[in-house]
């Protein structure tokens, strides 16, 4: 079986570093044009759109705050002139911030929200009208990248949680509402991924420890292993599936 996805164009959110970064190389590997969006390491975004070029992928670099809606209709004002619209849209952008209720400010908890679950409705809000302009062969797809958090919740990260239970509530509730434009909507659950994210928690010894013991397969997982899954759900071969919550977690929460 073949994952051909030629003729696609995707745009990934928070796609220059760690997951994102995997599942951009995932994509364009497998033909589709990514745009990629970033927030603020900008230097890390340009040694990337270079690397990428150098590859002769297909690709942008979009420069947007995904909880500002003005910066992505910015970003998808760009798309739409280069594309015409798009086909793939891989929710990713986020954040893992500790917050212990009682000690949490509002400001905090606004953030997690805002990044992780606000803005993942902006770009989905904006980017529908891209995903059902023209005509395209393409398969149309959105793929939330939520978390084990979502599923069993995750102590001190209780806003954290929300929102990646708020990604796969938003999955399964927009699967049947896009149906009708033959959009499917589907959510990858990643557990523990060796990232910029996590890399302080794998660092420290004990916690790595309890981290292994607490992961089936004995180990955390690494970035493409989350890509491949997205790469499967955007392909012409996921086309039956939609509202599904597939984890890639080690068998850490099952
Ligand atoms: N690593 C894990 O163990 C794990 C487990 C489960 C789920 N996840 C989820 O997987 C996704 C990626 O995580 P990761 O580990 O790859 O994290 P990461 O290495 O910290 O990368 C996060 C990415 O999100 C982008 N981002 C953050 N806030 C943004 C905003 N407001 N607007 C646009 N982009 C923004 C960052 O852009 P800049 O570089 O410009 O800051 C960066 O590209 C997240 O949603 C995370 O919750 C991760």
């Amino acid at each position: 079986m073949v994952l051909d996805l030629s003729g696609v164009r995707a745009l990934v959110t928070g796609g220059t570093r760690g997951i994102g970064r995997a599942i951009t190389l995932a994509l364009a590997s497998s033909g589709a044009r990514v745009a990629v969006n970033y927030r603020s390491h900008s230097e890390s975004a340009e040694s990337f759109g270079r690397e990428l070029g150098e590859r002769h992928f297909e690709h942008m670099m979009l420069k947007a705050d995904v909880n500002q809606e003005r910066s992505v209709g910015t970003m998808m004002r760009r798309i739409e002139e280069s594309w015409s619209g798009l086909d793939l849209l891989v929710l990713n952008a986020g954040i893992w911030q500790r917050g212990e209720l009682g000690k949490m400010s509002l400001s905090d908890w606004r953030e997690t929200i805002g990044t992780n679950l606000t803005g993942a409705f902006v770009v989905a809000n904006e980017a529908l009208r891209l995903l059902t302009m023209g005509e395209s062969s393409a398969p149309k797809r959105i793929i939330f990248i939520s978390s084990t958090s979502g599923i069993r919740g995750e102590a001190f990260y209780s806003h954290y949680a929300a929102t990646k239970g708020g990604m796969i509530a938003m999955t399964k509730s927009l699967a049947v509402e896009l149906a009708p434009h033959g959009i499917t909507v589907n959510c990858v659950a990643p557990g523990w991924v060796r990232t910029d994210m996590t890399a302080d928690a794998l660092a420290d010894a004990t916690t790595r420890k309890a981290i292994q013991s607490s992961v089936p397969l004995g180990r955390p997982g690494e970035p493409d292993e989350v890509a491949a899954a997205v790469v499967f759900l955007a392909s012409r071969q996921a086309s039956y599936i939609t509202g599904a919550v597939l984890n890639v977690n080690g068998g850490s929460v099952l």
